[in-house]
């Protein structure tokens, strides 16, 4: 598994996201408990969640139990005004079951303006590692990069794959510019580009750099990007974590990226995919 700096933290280059995959009643516990000992053998240790996620912090804190070391934590505060967003670090700590969170995001910019002194008072403490921020909409973007100019934030988590490629105009060169690193949400559409295929893209060009699965070239196709630092796929399936995992030890050429840009164009319709 390759690793990538995000400020002074390195994180693999694929990690993993929770969003639903992980919002499951305890008598489901056994499978994420599954999947997340296949991040910890296979290093996509770098687990992002959020309070909306639901019952996703408690069951990653239940099913990482006596792990802890094991992982890097990217949690949220979603909510607004201060002492409410307190309260609900406060308690991600504590479902998390961690004393120490490597990564708080601002989640989608929900009263950032409020959140931003409280965060950085957090990281001075010694409580989380970076500060970041993120938004999944193009049309939150220009606000995304006004707070990024402030020079306060480390780290962002936008959507970004084949089919949704907004942040290529700004966002990507600012931050590559101002060394803030970058979390990748949504970087298979939710499972879109893989499952709504109208044609089955050719992987033959792609084997021999050791891509086997069009979710994996998709990923490559990140990946090839220096300014991208972690990918966050999110599974039901332990499995997919061992696929996932692989696309952390290739590196494919510039013209293999523009074969899987091309490739993407020809196999799926452009303008179904928009996610919301
Ligand atoms: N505003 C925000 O901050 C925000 C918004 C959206 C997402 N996020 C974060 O980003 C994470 C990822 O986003 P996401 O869950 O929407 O989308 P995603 O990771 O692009 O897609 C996940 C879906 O794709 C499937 N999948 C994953 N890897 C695959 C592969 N190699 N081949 C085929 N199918 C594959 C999974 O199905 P299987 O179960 O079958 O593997 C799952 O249904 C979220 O979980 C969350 O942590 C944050």
């Amino acid at each position: 598994m390759q690793t990538r700096k995000m400020k002074d933290l390195e994180v693999p280059v694929v990690g993993m996201g929770s969003a639903g995959t992980f919002d499951v009643a305890m008598e489901e516990i056994e499978v994420r408990k599954k999947i997340l000992d296949n991040c910890i053998s296979q290093g996509t240790n770098f687990i992002d969640t959020s309070p909306m996620y639901r019952r996703s912090e408690q069951v990653i804190g239940t099913a990482m139990e006596g792990k802890r070391d094991k992982f890097q934590l990217a949690t949220k505060v979603w909510c607004s005004g201060k002492e409410t967003g307190q309260k609900q670090m406060a308690r991600s700590f504590e479902l998390l079951r961690a004393d120490y969170i490597e990564v708080m995001q601002i989640h989608n910019l929900v009263d950032w303006e409020t959140h931003l002194p409280v965060l950085e008072e957090m990281k001075a403490e010694g409580k989380i590692g970076i500060i970041g921020l993120t938004h999944y909409s193009p049309a939150a973007l220009p606000e995304m990069a006004q707070i990024m100019r402030t020079g306060r934030i480390d780290a962002i988590q936008v959507s970004y794959n084949v089919m949704e490629r907004e942040v290529e105009e700004e966002i990507l060169p600012l931050a590559g510019e101002l060394g803030i690193g970058i979390i990748v949400m949504r970087p298979v559409g939710s499972g879109l580009l893989i499952n709504n295929l109208e044609q089955q893209p050719n992987l033959t060009p792609l084997k021999e750099f050791g891509i086997e699965t069009w979710g994996q070239a998709l990923m490559a196709w990140l990946l090839a990007d220096p300014r991208v630092t972690v990918l966050i796929p999110a599974t039901r399936r332990p499995e997919r974590i061992v696929e996932n995992a692989a696309v952390g030890s290739v590196a494919i050429p510039a013209e293999m990226r523009d074969y899987i840009l091309k490739e993407a164009q020809r196999c799926l319709k452009a303008g179904k995919y928009s996610l919301g």
